[in-house]
């Protein structure tokens, strides 16, 4: 069968050659669309492929019609908000992500962004340390729980919000369990967001808990920007002159917020969260195994539209 890699943004090369050859051997061909510009490229490349593998590539209704012969799509990353869910279930086609793949270089990302706020985008004059200061942690996935090590071993008191943790779990990883989303908010001086884009979560970091941040506080966003809402950002931002936002997803108007409020904002030209080696390697043979395990023998585990 055949096995489409759709990468806007591409993988390393050392996971290409990874991922052909797990397909090949496990018997099927491997196909590339890469660095595309066009969606009619996409369009044009899946309408005879069995499995597709894509990053945060958007595979919505019109891509998944095009896609005649398509049985899997596999995320190779932890968010699959870029996948039309529902078209695919509707045809029987198995979506998967590769939850934790990638989750280190994102963490080392997280912990980047706080230093590289904390000294003023590495302009001249004073800045401020981690150790010592509370790391908030909204949500303790994969990614969560890796920057909560890595800021304890700055020296940081990390607290985190996360329904499904008990406060036992999260002590037990040096960490303290705060009940409520308005708590951790206001004792966070860095604050650090770990949630999927959902119906439930965009546009929930409002206006309420960003200006209930302590003084000079940093919010750090390696996760999705749909989960700000932009105008309770500007308001609050407007209204305090000390706090400050570092994002690796560039608001809708974040080139209006580079304007107005300089250095106490920053986005990555293009997310980098997974930009490494080895997180490509990571995601992407985890993926074309997933592919193969679904193809050859039916393992549908890590399958997220069941
Ligand atoms: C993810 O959800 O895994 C990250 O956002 C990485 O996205 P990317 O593969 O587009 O870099």
């Amino acid at each position: 069968m055949k096995v489409l890699v759709a990468t806007e943004k591409p993988f390393a090369k050392e996971a290409v050659d990874g991922i052909r050859k797990i397909v090949e051997e496990g018997g099927h061909e491997l196909a590339l669309l890469e660095k595309y510009t066009d969606k009619a490229e996409l369009l044009a490349a899946v309408a005879d492929v069995h499995a597709l593998i894509i990053r945060s590539d958007k595979v919505t209704a019109d891509v998944i019609a095009a896609a005649k012969n398509l049985k899997i799509v596999v995320r190779a990353g932890a968010g699959y908000d870029n996948v039309d869910l529902a078209a695919a279930s509707e045809r029987g086609i198995v979506v998967m992500n590769t939850p934790g793949q990638n989750s280190n270089a994102v963490a080392e990302l997280a912990l980047a962004m706080m230093i590289y706020m904390s000294r003023n985008c590495f302009t001249p004059g004073k800045g401020q340390e981690l150790q010592g200061k509370t790391l908030g942690l909204m949500a303790y996935g994969h990614i969560g729980k890796l920057v909560g090590q890595k800021a304890q071993a700055l020296g940081m008191k990390v607290i985190v919000y996360a329904r499904h943790k008990d406060a036992a779990t999260l002590a037990a990883d040096g960490c303290e369990k705060v009940e409520t989303v308005a708590e951790l908010f206001k004792r966070s001086n860095y604050l650090s967001l770990h949630i999927p884009a959902t119906a439930d979560t965009k546009g929930s970091i409002n206006y309420e808990l960003i200006s209930s941040m302590p003084k000079g506080a940093i919010l750090v966003n390696t996760a999705r920007k749909e989960v700000i809402c932009e105008e309770g950002l500007e308001k609050a931002f407007t209204e305090r002159e000390d706090l400050k936002y570092i994002t690796d997803i560039a608001a809708v108007n974040q080139a209006a917020w580079n304007e107005k409020f300089g250095n106490r904002v920053f986005a990555t030209p293009k997310k980098q969260g997974a930009e490494t080696g080895e997180a490509n390697v990571n995601a992407g043979l985890a993926a074309a195994r997933q592919i193969v395990g679904y193809l050859n023998n039916g393992d549908t585990t890590f399958q997220v539209n069941k």
